[in-house]
Parts: structure tokens; C-alpha cells; sequence
């Protein structure tokens, strides 16, 4: 390990979704990475239980990705997919879409908030493009998380997210209820028996707006920021019958889902579900460089394809769309995807998972845990008279504490390893966050 220079003001980083001051007293900083570890400037390792932020499902520092961004960058550091392209790109997108039956398009953004705004988009300008123009209205779920951008923020329903900028929403968007029922759902292994019929609330908001207005319904097929919450059995099924049923466009937010998280190459194939439009980022190019893409079923490009042949068909990109070096990146996350197997992998590591974490019901203020593919959440009971982040921010600086990194959103621990880590770490991880949990009063 070799020394690292600290840091000696932390005060112009302004930390995003972050306690600053109380970070800023107390730093945990990460200067190293290698498969399952961090390392902290001192030395320290840290069993990374969250795969970053749910993005690095290959594990750190994976050689074939290093290499293939410093031979890329050295090759062609850039070029714009403006009116001009260039090859990896197009290489990139072909396996890409190869690896999803039904959809024949990616729209390449460079992180979760662009894919959903772009999908968010797509939807829109796809309505009209079918003669649709009067489906101007979006809706998401309670307790979505998309992301940040104005358009994500307004689908989305963590409240913390959106209060402060209410007014400056989308217009005309609303919101479908949560599944989230823990009288009836606590400690499901998996997806849970009940709430199918929760998907039943688009019928509602039909009723009331009128398919004529809806455009597009957008969730997280397991809503992952919210504090890990798993559809019921048949509930993405009734939504996308729900949606047929009106000409209402489904977009899976499958930026934590996607790549191998749910031990399928995407929720899409776990559940057996076909959304007209699905987005992805993270996992996509192992978090190496950063990267999304929106996947469109096949039919979606084509209603665009009508007009004169030399008018650009959608004016929206960013100058980053297929950046180069994160094409590399991603192809060479995709072999590595391809070569261990590890979607596979994640499958047959996850009814160990489960078993391991539900071990934790019975500890002190656990009330509940929930389980899907690698991904985990065990929710505390909130401390009377505190934040309602109070017991989660405590068990995540005690477990890094003790070595191993996990996430929180609100009391509710989250973990989400990458896909290569073995029995015994699961073990570490669980035996780490039981220890933790037990002294957490
Ligand atoms: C489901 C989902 N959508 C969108 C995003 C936003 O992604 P990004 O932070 O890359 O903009 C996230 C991030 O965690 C996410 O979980």
C-alpha cells in the first residue's frame, strides 16, 4: 500500500447526498480499490458491501477494463456522435442489444439521471410521433427513485428529494402508490405473495386524468434507493396489462437492476416483464468510466424513421453520448460479464444471500428484511424523537468501522455486493452487520 497524500481542506468539494459537516469532522476516505476491497489512505480495508454505489458488479480494478480504457484513450480520446460516429460505438450497441430479445435501439447517455430524462423523452416524442400528441402526462411510483434531473426528480416520489423544489416539478406528473405493505409483507424471502393487485392504482389514476393524457408509467422493477423494495408476485405483470390495456408506454428504471444484480442480464428477463423502454448506467461499464444507455423495444426507432431523410429525427444528445472511452470500458465490462459468468454467478449466490441475511431477523429493532437477486435491505425501527435516518447513518459508520461498507436510506441498511464475491465474504458481511446492529440502541 502505498502512502497517499490527505487531503488538507475538505471544504471546496461540496459532497453530493452527504452530511458535509458531519463527514468533514470525520472523513472516511477511500484511496485504493482491488475486487472486493477498498482501502482507506491508512491502509485499512473495507469489504466493499454495496459494489460502490450498486454500479461495480465486476469488482474493482478489473485489469481488462483498465487496459482497454488506456489503449482507448490513447487511440481516440473523443469524437462526437453528432452527424459523425465512430466504430466502437455501433460495435457496443449491437452487443448490447443482442443481449435482450425484443429491443432493437440504445440511446447512450453518461449517467442514471440522463438515461431517465432521455427515456422520459423518448416516451413523450414517441406519442406524437404516432399521432398520440395528447399523452403529454408522466407518471412514477411513491418512493421512486430516478435519479435528479428535473425530469427524474418529478417522477420520482422520495420526499426528500422533491420537496424543496416543488413547484419547479414537471407539470401534470403524478404518482401511483408504493408496494411497500409491511403488515403483510415483512421479512418475504424474495418477491413477496401479496400486492399484486397494488398495480391496480394506474386504474385509478386513468380514471381520473384519462388515458388520452398518459404518456408513459415509470418504476424501478426493484426500487433500490428507496431502502430495497421487491415487486410483488404478479405486479409488473398487471402493470404492463394495465398499460396495453390504455396504449400507456411502461419504462423499467433498471439503472441498479441492469447487469447482472438480480442474477439475470436484466429485470426484464428476472420477471419475465417487456417494458417499451428500459434505462440503464452503473453496471453498464462497471462504473469504470461513467456511461447509461436507454434500451427501445423494436418499433419505438421506427416511428421516428418517417419524416425527410436529412432532418434529424429527435434533437436530443449530449456531447458525451458514446464517449469512446467508455465505450471501451463497457465493451470490456461485457466480456468480463460474459467470460466468468457472472450473472450466473449472482444467481446461484443468491439463495445463499438470502439465507444469510435473513439470519438477522429476531436482532434488536430489525423490522424487516428484504431480498432480491445480490441486493438486500434490513430496516430498523426509527428512533423515537430522532432524524429518520438516525439508526441507518449509525449502522453505516459503525460497519466501516469494522471494515465493511454498507449503504443506508433512511433506517433501512442496504447491501448490494459485486457479483464476485464469495460465501465466506457474504458471511464477513452479515457476521459484520449483526455485530453492528446489536450495538445500535
Ligand atoms: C433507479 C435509479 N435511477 C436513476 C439513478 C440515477 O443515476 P445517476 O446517479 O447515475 O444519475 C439511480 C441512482 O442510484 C437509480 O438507482
Amino acid at each position: 500500500m502505498t502512502a497517499q497524500a490527505l487531503p488538507n481542506d475538505l471544504e471546496p468539494f461540496w459532497m453530493p447526498f452527504t452530511a458535509n459537516r458531519h463527514f468533514k469532522k470525520a472523513p472516511r476516505l477511500l484511496a485504493e480499490a482491488k475486487d472486493m476491497h477498498y482501502s482507506t489512505p491508512e491502509g485499512r480495508k473495507i469489504l466493499d458491501a454495496t459494489a460502490g454505489l450498486w454500479c461495480v458488479n465486476a469488482g474493482h480494478g478489473r485489469e481488462k477494463i483498465v487496459k482497454a480504457v488506456q489503449a482507448q484513450v490513447a487511440k481516440l480520446d473523443f469524437a462526437p456522435s453528432f452527424n459523425v460516429g465512430h466504430p466502437i460505438a455501433f460495435e457496443l450497441a449491437a452487443r448490447l442489444t443482442s443481449m435482450v430479445p425484443g429491443y432493437s435501439q440504445v440511446f447512450y447517455t453518461n449517467s442514471g439521471s440522463e438515461s431517465v430524462d432521455t427515456a422520459l423523452k423518448i416516451a413523450l416524442a414517441y406519442q406524437r410521433a404516432i399521432g398520440q400528441g395528447t399523452r403529454t402526462r408522466l407518471i412514477g411510483r411513491e418512493r421512486g427513485y430516478h435519479g435528479v434531473g428535473f425530469g427524474g426528480m418529478s417522477v420520482g416520489g422520495m420526499v426528500a428529494n422533491r420537496k424543496i423544489w416543488g413547484p419547479s416539478m414537471l407539470n401534470g406528473v403524478d404518482h401511483i402508490r408504493h408496494t411497500h405493505e409491511p403488515e403483510k409483507n415483512a421479512f418475504s424471502k424474495g418477491q413477496p405473495e401479496w400486492g399484486a393487485h397494488l398495480a391496480d392504482d394506474l386504474e385509478r389514476l386513468v380514471a381520473l386524468h384519462d388515458a388520452s393524457t398518459i404518456a408513459a408509467v415509470i418504476v424501478e422493477p426493484v426500487a433500490g434507493s428507496t431502502g430495497v423494495l421487491v415487486p410483488p408476485k404478479g405486479y409488473l405483470q398487471r402493470l404492463r396489462q394495465i398499460c396495453d390495456k390504455h396504449g400507456i408506454l411502461l419504462i423499467f428504471d433498471e439503472v441498479i437492476t441492469g447487469f447482472g444484480r438480480l442474477g439475470s442480464s436484466f429485470a426484464t428477463e428476472h420477471f419475465g416483464v417487456k417494458p417499451d423502454l428500459f434505462t440503464t448506467a452503473k453496471g453498464i461499464s462497471n462504473a469504470t468510466i461513467p456511461m447509461g444507455a436507454v434500451f427501445c423495444r423494436k418499433g419505438i426507432y421506427d416511428a421516428f424513421m418517417n419524416g425527410p431523410e436529412g432532418m434529424i429525427e429527435v434533437f436530443h444528445g449530449y456531447t458525451y453520448s458514446a464517449h469512446p472511452v467508455a465505450c471501451a470500458a463497457a465493451l470490456a465490462t461485457l466480456d468480463i460479464y460474459r467470460e466468468e459468468g457472472l450473472f450466473e454467478r449472482a444467481a446461484e449466490l443468491s439463495p445463499y444471500w438470502q439465507e444469510a441475511v435473513h439470519s438477522m431477523k429476531g436482532l434488536p429493532n430489525v423490522i424487516d428484511i428484504r431480498n432480491c437477486g445480490l441486493t438486500a435491505g434490513v430496516e430498523l425501527a426509527p428512533r423515537p424523537n430522532a432524524p429518520p435516518t438516525s439508526r441507518g447513518m449509525d449502522a453505516h459508520l459503525k460497519a466501516f468501522e469494522k471494515g465493511v461498507m454498507v449503504r443506508f436510506s433512511g433506517e433501512t441498511i442496504c447491501m448490494s455486493p459485486p457479483l464476485i464475491i464469495s460465501k465466506g465474504q457474504i458471511d464477513q458481511i452479515v457476521d459484520t452487520v449483526t455485530d453492528v446492529i446489536k450495538t445500535i440502541h
